[in-house]
């Protein structure tokens, strides 16, 4: 809730309904995780703030689709590219991945940085459905 605000900027706002039961969610989220239908890994500071979260969601045929947020007090201080790195190597040692895919909307030029400083290639348009009615591209980065 703390970045909400912040968050629209870029990406679509959840709406209210998603706030208002969010709990809900999270139990959908841990039962998703005990399932191996998606890996949820959080960034915590020493004091227990939440600095981002990085998710895969596990297709169970060697591919994942990759989701992140950094919170607005770590942006810009190369959070998500480090972190994201990280994650797409345990994605081949932890979770037996080949390739991970994510979308970003044209205009989050800041995402696509990211993507690209980590090795993702562009990969084509992405259906405005999947970005909040926005139009974007698919990277995908293949794992050695
Ligand atoms: C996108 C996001 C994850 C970036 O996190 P971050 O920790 O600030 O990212 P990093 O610091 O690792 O890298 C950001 C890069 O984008 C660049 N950048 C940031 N804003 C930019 C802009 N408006 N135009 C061009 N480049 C921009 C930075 O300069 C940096 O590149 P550099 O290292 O070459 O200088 C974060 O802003 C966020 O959570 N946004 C909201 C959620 C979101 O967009 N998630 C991704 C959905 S696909």
């Amino acid at each position: 809730m703390a970045n909400r605000t912040y968050f629209a900027t870029s990406i679509s706002d959840r709406g209210d309904e998603f706030f208002d039961h969010f709990a809900e969610h999270f139990e959908a989220w841990l039962s998703e995780q005990k399932s191996g239908a998606a890996a949820y890994h959080v960034l915590v500071d020493p004091d227990g703030a939440v600095l981002g979260r990085f998710n895969l969601i596990l297709a169970g045929n060697g591919s994942a689709e990759l989701g992140y947020r950094v919170a607005e007090r770590a942006a810009g201080r190369g959070v998500a590219t480090t972190w994201v790195r990280e994650l797409c190597d345990l994605a081949t040692a932890e979770y037996g991945l080949q390739r991970i895919r994510a979308a970003t909307s044209l205009r989050n030029v800041a995402s696509q940085r990211v993507l690209t400083k980590v090795g993702f290639a562009l990969l084509g348009p992405a259906d405005p459905n999947h970005l909040g009615g926005k139009p974007g591209v698919w990277f995908e980065l293949e794992l050695g």
